[in-house]
This record gives structure tokens, C-alpha cells and sequence, in this order.
């Protein structure tokens, strides 16, 4: 369970990214975040796992305060807590199958990391999650030669051998084509139907947030102003709050 309570975020500039947002996640939930270029999508997202410290308030993670949580304490936490992003952020001249047991890193010390030495185990792993997202052939495969598509798939099977229970995803189909977007969409689908993962995914198209989501959670200028089931995020309630250029720019 992921838990923000009275949580704001002030940047050095003074430029309020957080303004009290008060907001609950349960084990197994599926949440878009929605709202215009800047309204504070990305800031929510990267303080649950301290990415960015927050300046009032707390978050907790089962239970469990990051805000409080100590250097190596951060480190524990964020095993469990995987991470996507626009631009895939792999190592391109790296193979798919290394990319993808980065992902086990957390459970390894320095001097393992050094060496690279995975277990047995963590190959199996890999060679599971990449057949999760259906690219089992492209194992050995240099990750600069896949499509934007393909990296963003794997990318998610990083995060499945990482075997997080929170997933968050920081706008992960705004450089792909529409058709590529949904097959990206339905593996995250898949993680949290199939494995149960919390799913919170930051995303510009409304459309897909209701396709996929089970909550819509709205922001405007740092504050939440929608949140609930899919369903009561329509057309009508969404332009009350945001006016028709939230409906800009869709596909
Ligand atoms: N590092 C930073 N320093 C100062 N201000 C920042 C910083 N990061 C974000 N902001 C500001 O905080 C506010 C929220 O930004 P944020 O990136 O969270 O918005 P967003 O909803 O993710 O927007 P987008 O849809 O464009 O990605 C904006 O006013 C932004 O300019
Ligand atoms: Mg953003």
C-alpha cells in the first residue's frame, strides 16, 4: 500500500510541485494520473520512491515511512519498487538479457555487481519476464537494435525479475505509435492482473488511462481534483475540471 498524507513539495525555486495531496493506493490497484504539462504528474510519482524528496508530509510504503527512512533503508525499500520512463533508460550497447537482469541488482552486494555475476536462478528469471512480454527471441539481441516498442517491453521485464510489487510508470507510451502504446499498455495489464502488481502510471492520453486503469487520480497545479473509479472519469467531469484542453492532444 502506498500512502501520501499531507504531502507538499517545494523545489529550491520556490516553484510549489506538491500541494498537500493526500492519497491512498491499495495492494493490486491500477492508477493513471492524469492532467495538463505540469500539473505535478512526474513529481508525485518520483517522491514514492524518493527520486525527489518531499518538504511537508509523509509517504509511507506498507506501512513502512520512506520520507524517514535512512540511506541503506531507502535501498531495501526500492527493491520493491520498479520504475519506468519515457525513454526506456537501458543501456543500448548492452544485450536485452543484461538490461533485464539489472533489474536483480538490488539483491546484489558491490563486489557482485562488479564482477557481474548473477545466479543461475536470475537467468531463468530473465528468460521468464522476457517470455512475459513476448520477446524471448530477442534475448541476446543488442537493446539498441529493438524498437521503442521493444525497449519499453523490456524495460517492464527489468521490473519483473526485479519482482516489485509497485510499479511506477512515468509517462511509458508518449514516444510510441498508438498500436505499440497498447501492446505496451496490456503488458502493464498483465502485471497487474497476472502478478498482482500496483500499477501507478503517469499518462498524457485520457483515452488510454480509461481503457486500462481501475482509478483515475486528476492533478492540477500540485493538487489532486479528481480521483476515482474509471467510470465517473467522463468527458463531462473531466472538462468541468480542466476545461476541453485536457481532451488536446489525444490520439
Ligand atoms: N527540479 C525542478 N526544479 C524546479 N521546479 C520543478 C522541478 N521539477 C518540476 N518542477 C516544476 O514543478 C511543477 C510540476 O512538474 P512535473 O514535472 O511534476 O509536472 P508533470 O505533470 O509531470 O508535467 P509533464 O506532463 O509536462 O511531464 C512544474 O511547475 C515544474 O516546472
Ligand atoms: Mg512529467
Amino acid at each position: 500500500m502506498i500512502e501520501f498524507i499531507n504531502v507538499s513539495k517545494r523545489f529550491d525555486n520556490g516553484v510549489l510541485g506538491l500541494n498537500n495531496v493526500n492519497l491512498k493506493v491499495e495492494d493490486g490497484e491500477f492508477v493513471a494520473i492524469i492532467g495538463l504539462s505540469g500539473a505535478g504528474k512526474s513529481t508525485l510519482l518520483r517522491s514514492v520512491n524518493r527520486l525527489n524528496d518531499i518538504t511537508e508530509g509523509d509517504i509511507k510504503i506498507n506501512g513502512v515511512s520512506i520520507t524517514n527512512a535512512s540511506a541503506r533503508e531507502v535501498r531495501q525499500m526500492r527493491r520493491n519498487i520498479g520504475m519506468v520512463f519515457q525513454q526506456f533508460n537501458l543501456v543500448k550497447k548492452n544485450t536485452v538479457q543484461k538490461n533485464v537482469l539489472t533489474g536483480r541488482l538490488g539483491y546484489y552486494n558491490w563486489f557482485q555487481t562488479l564482477l557481474g555475476l548473477f545466479s543461475k536462478e536470475d537467468y531463468e528469471r530473465t528468460e521468464n519476464a522476457l517470455e512475459r512480454v513476448n520477446l524471448s527471441d530477442k534475448l541476446k539481441v543488442r537493446s539498441s537494435s529493438l524498437s521503442g516498442g521493444q525497449q519499453q517491453r523490456v524495460s517492464i521485464a527489468r521490473t519483473i525479475v526485479q519482482e516489485a510489487e509497485i510499479i511506477l510508470a512515468d509517462e511509458p507510451v508518449a514516444s510510441l505509435d498508438p498500436i505499440t502504446s497498447h501492446t505496451v499498455m496490456g503488458d502493464f495489464k498483465k502485471l497487474n492482473e497476472e502478478m498482482n502488481r500496483t500499477i501507478l502510471i503517469n499518462i498524457h492520453s485520457i483515452d488510454l488511462a480509461r481503457q486500462y486503469a481501475s482509478r483515475i487520480v486528476g492533478m492540477r497545479a500540485g493538487e489532486i481534483v479528481f480521483d476515482g473509479p474509471t467510470h465517473e472519469a467522463t468527458d463531462e467531469r473531466l472538462s468541468e475540471i480542466y476545461g476541453a484542453s485536457i481532451f488536446d492532444d489525444q490520439e
